[in-house]
């Protein structure tokens, strides 16, 4: 893991030499310690804490995925599908998966991540991600549920190291129905 991330910074690194675009923003006189440059929290905004993280753009995601995958039992309606019936359908899940993926990696931005088992949890996240949009592009009703289930699992093993209390606090209808 950590060796592949060197080796494509390596590749990076050679690809932007290769541009000129390394010689050039020394010349311009920027820092050229490249050690540095991404560890730097002012990179970043990081407004939203974790909670409003949480609340405001990872749940949300996962709400619409929860809410295309599996089976709910209503009162008047009975046992409904909630998979895509479109490819328009289908195409919402695999975005909301690629948000998946990219919210693992929001997850890991320096000041966010905490000590502990955080990123591996950030990155199963990600993982995660990547076979809902497998699910999504193969239209796998099946699949689709289990990387449902997994996204789910993932949340509570994170709630469960960091936060216990919030568990009982959502709850995606198709899961538990
Ligand atoms: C890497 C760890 C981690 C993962 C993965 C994770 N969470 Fe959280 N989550 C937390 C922590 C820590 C808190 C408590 C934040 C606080 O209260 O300061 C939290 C809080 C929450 C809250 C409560 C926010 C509030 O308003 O207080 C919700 C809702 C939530 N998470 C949803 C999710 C969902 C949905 C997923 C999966 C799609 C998920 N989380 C995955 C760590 C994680």
């Amino acid at each position: 893991m950590f060796l592949s991330r060197v080796v494509k910074r390596a590749v990076l690194l050679t690809t932007l030499a290769s541009l000129g675009l390394v010689a050039c923003s020394q010349d311009s006189g920027a820092p050229t310690d490249t050690n540095t440059v991404s560890s730097d929290t002012t990179d970043y905004n990081l407004t939203l804490d974790t909670a409003e993280f949480m609340a405001h753009v990872l749940e949300p995601i996962a709400d619409v995925l929860w809410k295309s995958a599996g089976w709910i039992l209503d009162e008047n309606e009975g046992y409904y599908e909630l998979y895509p019936t479109d490819d328009e359908g289908w195409a919402n899940v695999d975005n909301h998966g690629a948000m998946i993926v990219e919210a693992g990696n929001l997850m890991l931005l320096p000041g966010r991540v905490l000590e502990g088992p955080w990123s591996t949890y950030a990155q199963a996240t990600s993982t995660v991600g990547i076979s809902i949009m497998k699910a999504a592009v193969e239209q796998n009703k099946e699949d689709l549920f289990q990387a449902g289930a997994q996204l789910y699992s993932v949340c509570t093993a994170c709630h469960q190291a960091y936060n216990p209390d919030i568990l009982s606090r959502f709850q995606p209808r198709s899961l538990t129905e």
